[in-house]
């Protein structure tokens, strides 16, 4: 089965990382950016993609538009804006919709799935995780910063994946991300979801770089007790990822260092003032736990922390200087 059109929402870091590289192997891809003089500068300049290693351009002209309608059913829609817009661009994606359209979102943290299943049926959900990072450089143009696998899996995993669901992780492949299919997507999800926990929330209140955080001895005290939560809940949901707890801390430091250059993603949100995916990573925790009876302190306070900065432009108090 050959595909014939792709589709990707969000013109973020990782939405012109995938574009840029898709472009590269298959012609027929779309860029949705709700922002009409973006799409036009984009559509005009095209999107670029800096390798860090050798710092190759890869560069593409993807047909950019804010006009999801004006598009036609897509075989596959990649959902790559942030965690908080999803709700946004649902018209869009039911727009872009046929019968046997896939939705595959990479987004982060868990909540964004449930979001997209108001409106995509269940066996055309498709969720997933990927350990490639890009840094923005400028509004078209991102810096790969780092590569690995990328997991996709139903949101249901009651439902058998779909031919175009293999065909997609092939030309996935081809174009550099190295892609699996699984029967259960949601241990990967939390054991993302943990690295995030721990990563995230204290890259953004310290203005740190994911590896700087392991230089210091209280941030590494907040980041254990955070993704100890995380586990915790995780147990108690019956979700086996196959690791005990120090197992989990050393794949989360492991991400520090192997990232250690990276600007996290909410760091960068926290850099443009803007809204952070904070809900969907440490609030996913806190709302789990207390479905589950328990409290989830420490990501309690540091989605606090967060919405407190995030309200207040990320300014300090008079006294600061
Ligand atoms: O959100 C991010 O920035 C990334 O998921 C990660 C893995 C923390 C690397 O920066």
């Amino acid at each position: 089965m050959n595909l014939k059109n792709i589709t990707i929402i969000g013109p973020g870091a990782l939405g012109i990382l995938f574009t840029t590289k898709i472009c590269q192997k298959f012609p027929h891809v779309f860029l949705i950016d709700h922002d009409r003089h973006r799409a036009g500068r984009l559509a005009r300049k095209g999107v670029a993609v800096v390798e860090a290693n050798g710092g190759s351009v890869l560069r593409a002209f993807p047909v950019v538009t804010a006009d999801a309608a004006g598009l036609g059913r897509q075989d596959v829609v990649m959902v790559l804006v942030k965690a908080f817009q999803t709700d946004d661009v649902l018209d869009a994606i039911e727009s872009l919709s046929g019968p046997e359209t896939i939705v595959v979102t990479l987004q982060n943290g868990i909540g964004a799935g449930d979001i997209l299943s108001r409106t995509v049926p269940r066996q055309n959900l498709v969720l997933g995780v990927t350990m490639h990072g890009a840094n923005r450089r400028d509004e078209s143009t991102v810096v790969h910063a780092g590569s690995g696998d990328t997991i996709l899996g139903m949101f249901d995993p009651g439902v058998r994946p779909v031919g175009r669901l293999y065909t997609f992780a092939a030309l996935l492949a081809e174009c550099g991300f190295p892609a699996s299919i699984v029967d259960d997507i949601y241990p990967v999800l939390w054991k993302k979801l943990m690295v995030n926990v721990g990563i995230n929330p204290l890259t953004a209140l310290s203005g740190l770089k994911n590896g700087q955080i392991l230089e210091h001895p209280p941030l590494r005290r907040i980041q254990e007790a955070a993704v100890y939560e995380a586990f915790e809940v995780m147990r108690r949901l019956g979700i086996d990822i196959g690791m005990d707890f120090q197992g989990v801390m050393g794949l989360v430091r492991k991400v520090c260092r192997d990232t250690a250059e990276n600007v996290s993603s909410m760091l960068q949100d926290r850099m443009k003032k803007g809204q952070t995916e904070i809900e969907y990573i440490n609030g996913a925790v806190v709302r789990f736990a207390r479905k589950e009876g328990l409290r989830a302190q420490v990501n309690e306070m540091l989605c606090n922390l967060i919405e407190y900065f995030t309200s207040h432009g990320w300014g300090f108090g008079p006294f600061d200087k």
